[in-house]
């Protein structure tokens, strides 16, 4: 009985290493130190420090994880927001009858323009992070970050309450996501 908890104990802190081992040499950080190496600005920095507090990363200094698992939740955290924004656009071209054509023209691009922005997220997070392949990655986030900011810049329609903020608030998650990807181009 004694040998088979032994045994478990040690699968588990197995299975919790090969979640934080991702990449060879990648320095394991504190979120503080890597906020601070991502963002430029106070503002930036307070924002990525909630983002991963949300994301469930223990903020104290003396945690630490590898660079590679900051970057995969930021990721993350920008698909979860594209998706809501995903349905709200949805919403509105199959159930809004009173749209304007050139608004409902402007949404469908939007549309695309997401798909297009999400597939980079996919291949970023995917991939790219957990197979420690970087070479592409400062490519990969500028379509993605470019994609949302045409439907973004598809004004006046998008500037309307009904979804500019939620554009908005995925441009910042995007933003994030590269602030702390960009600190993996070098390895
Ligand atoms: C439908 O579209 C119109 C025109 O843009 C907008 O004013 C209205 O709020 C939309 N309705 C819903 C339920 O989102």
């Amino acid at each position: 009985m004694k040998v088979i908890l032994i045994f478990l104990v040690i699968l588990a802190h197995l299975s919790m290493a090969a979640a934080r081992l991702l990449c060879p040499n990648m320095p394991h950080v504190s979120v503080l130190s890597v906020c601070s190496n991502a963002c430029g600005t106070k503002f930036l920095y307070d924002h990525c420090i909630e983002a991963m507090r949300s994301s469930g990363i223990d903020p104290s200094p003396s945690h630490t994880e590898e660079t590679t698992v900051y970057a995969i939740l930021a990721a993350n955290q920008a698909i979860d927001s594209y998706s809501d924004t995903l349905d709200a656009l949805s919403f509105q071209l199959q159930h809004n009858k009173s749209l304007s054509g050139p608004e409902s023209d402007a949404y469908d691009r939007c549309m695309d323009d997401y798909v297009a922005s999400i597939n980079s997220l996919y291949v970023i997070a995917g991939p790219a992070l957990t197979n420690c392949i970087f070479e592409k990655l400062i490519t990969l986030y500028m379509d993605a970050m470019t994609s949302l900011e045409t439907c973004r810049d598809r004004a006046p329609w998008m500037k309307k309450p009904l979804l500019y903020p939620k554009v908005e608030r995925d441009r910042n998650k995007i933003f994030m996501a590269y602030l702390l990807g960009q600190l993996l181009a070098g390895f």
